[in-house]
């Protein structure tokens, strides 16, 4: 018999993850995955199991990096209606094969690599996109995501002020006393909104909590919810009147409600924007739909 795999848990992926390692890396990760067959990412579309009697879904995304030589796939359950459970809306498990034979080398906690991922690419596309100044950070949600969200975008710039709105209050008040720095408690979403200068919609929101006309003009939103084709973070006005950065076109033209019910047209992929062979337009209205590209970092 062959070497049993290795278990990764949490807190050994919390130790090994931090912003700084992992921006670079997956900058460079969304440049291969924009880059076709050059880049040498295959990552098919996930596949999507409703566990419907429970309101749950079960997604399985593997990829194949040939500059990595990384076979991987991760494994990703949600559940809507979570309100008071101990359990987490959202536990995945990565999968990491020998890509020389097939077999599993290892089984890796994915939660922490999930939450932490994905701010760090909403990082990126921040960086890309914001205005300047960028004063004001607002996060509607107040969960796991709003979390890391909140863990990178303080670490990564220099926001002057930060507000956040939750559907339950106590959750949002709950954030604000549990993580270092100011944060302003809204209670309404328009309110949180107004005057932001970067937003973060971290919902499990199944209609559009924000709205075009509450935007500033010019700012940037990063969008993580609304994962399914009928599911929306979004109004129709703001994805129609700002400029769409996506993770990657195939999922988010498949995947996400707010592209698919507002028929707003994708401008660009960020790692197009990292290669050079698109602009990024700051200056503008940016929204950045991120759909959890599972992007392979060494
Ligand atoms: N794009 C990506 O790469 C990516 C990766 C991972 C997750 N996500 C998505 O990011 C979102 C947040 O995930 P998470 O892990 O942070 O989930 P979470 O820990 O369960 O937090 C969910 C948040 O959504 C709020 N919420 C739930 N139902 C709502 C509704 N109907 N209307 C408004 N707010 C609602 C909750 O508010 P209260 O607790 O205050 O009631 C809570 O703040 C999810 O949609 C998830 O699918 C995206």
């Amino acid at each position: 018999m062959g070497e049993q795999p290795v278990f990764l848990g949490p807190d050994v992926v919390e130790k090994y993850l931090d912003y700084p390692t992992l921006i670079p890396l997956l900058e460079k990760a969304l440049v291969n995955f924009s880059s076709g067959s050059e880049g040498g990412v295959i990552q098919p579309i996930r596949t999507i199991v409703p566990v419907a009697k429970h309101s749950g879904f079960l997604g399985v995304m593997p990829a194949y990096s040939t500059v990595d030589d990384a076979l991987t796939t991760k494994v990703v359950t949600f559940y809507e209606n979570k309100t008071e459970s101990e359990v987490p809306s959202h536990q995945a498990t990565v999968l990491l094969f020998e890509p020389s034979n097939g077999s599993l080398k290892a089984v890796i906690n994915g939660k922490v690599i999930t939450d932490k991922r994905t701010a760090a690419v909403s990082a990126i596309a921040t960086k890309l996109l914001m205005p300047s100044p960028a004063e004001v950070l607002c996060i509607l949600g107040s969960g796991a995501q709003a979390h890391s969200h909140y863990q990178a975008f303080t670490q990564q710039f220099s926001f002057k002020e930060v507000k956040i709105w939750s559907r339950t209050r106590e959750k949002a008040e709950k954030f604000a006393n549990a993580v270092e720095g100011n944060i302003c408690v809204c209670s309404t979403p328009q309110e949180a909104v107004t005057g932001a200068d970067v937003i973060v919609t971290a919902t499990m929101s199944t209609e559009p909590l924000l709205y075009g006309d509450w935007v500033k003009p010019g700012a940037h939103i990063n969008a993580l919810g609304a994962c399914r084709p009928d599911w929306r973070e979004l109004d129709d006005t703001l994805m129609r009147n700002s400029v769409l950065y996506v993770d990657t076109k195939e999922a988010a033209q498949n995947e996400s409600g707010d592209i698919v019910l507002s028929g707003a047209s994708v401008y660009a992929e960020i790692g197009e924007v990292l290669k050079g062979t698109k602009p990024a337009l700051a200056e503008k209205t940016t929204v950045f739909k991120s759909v959890d590209l599972l992007s392979l970092p060494e």
